[in-house]
């Protein structure tokens, strides 16, 4: 499907999931454990249900800050900017995405990279140029404008890897954090780590979504004044979580 082999030079698998989406499959080798980035049933299913919901609900009450853990694909930057784009259309004036902030995290450059070519349209990414068309048909152009506007006027930022010396510097209101596993990545879904996190990067009012449902996140939001929900998980995988504040 993809003739871009940099993508296996870099050990990732592209990998159709079952409603016709990509994902990567990240295999490091040496017998480290891979990872798929999203739900075999559906990478851009799971992307809507987790995090697509929470983006359009907080647009509607007017937030503007939003906080993604984990570039990957760009599922969700692509979804926030879909949403910010159809706000903006909304709202039928000429502001366009002023006024709106993202920062993302992600630790592997190559991905960083990728997409931000893609954005620039600086390459044709085939699997970005997919999952464009699939998340936003007929609305493709309009979605690029917003994130190339927020990239150029440095309204959307991206750093390299959240750890504890690089957490952010400004509290966001709408935190998606699609971090990998605790099996992959067990610091960012210890407790000391997420107080930590929450305590600089969570607004007074915010939204912390995720795929994952553990003890020490449910008891970290509830600490910090969060009211945790449990959501039904994607096709029947565990409860995901929706901390609301
Ligand atoms: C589940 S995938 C994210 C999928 C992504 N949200 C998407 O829409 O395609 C997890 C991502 O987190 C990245 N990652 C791993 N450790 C990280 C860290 N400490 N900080 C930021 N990103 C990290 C991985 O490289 C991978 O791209």
């Amino acid at each position: 499907m993809n003739q871009d082999l940099s993508w296996q030079e870099k050990s990732y698998a592209i990998v159709t999931t079952e409603d016709g989406s990509p994902s990567l499959h990240w295999n490091p080798g040496q017998g480290a454990v891979g990872e798929l980035m999203h739900h075999r049933g559906g990478a851009l299913s799971e992307t809507e249900q987790i995090y697509g919901k929470v983006i359009n609900q907080a647009l509607s009450l007017g937030m503007t800050s939003f906080l993604s853990v984990g570039l990957g694909l760009g599922y969700n930057e692509l979804v926030v900017a879909r949403e910010i784009s159809r706000k903006i259309k909304s709202r039928g004036n000429c502001d366009g995405a002023e006024g709106f902030r993202v920062l993302s995290y992600e630790a592997d450059s190559f991905l960083v990279k990728k997409f931000i070519d893609f954005v620039r349209g600086r390459s044709d990414s085939h699997v970005h140029s997919q999952i464009l068309q699939q998340l936003a048909p007929g609305e493709e152009s309009a979605v690029l404008d917003v994130l190339r506007n927020l990239y150029l006027n440095e309204n959307w930022k991206i750093n390299g890897a959240l750890n504890a010396t690089t957490l952010p510097a400004e509290p966001y209101q709408v935190i998606l954090y699609d971090a990998f596993s605790s099996k992959t990545n067990p610091e960012l879904w210890s407790e000391d780590f997420l107080l930590g996190f929450l305590q600089k990067g969570a607004a007074p009012n915010a939204f912390f979504s995720t795929y994952a449902c553990t003890g020490v996140l449910k008891r970290s939001l509830k600490s910090l004044g969060f009211e945790v929900q449990l959501r039904e998980g994607f096709q029947g995988k565990r409860n995901s979580t929706l901390g609301i504040r």
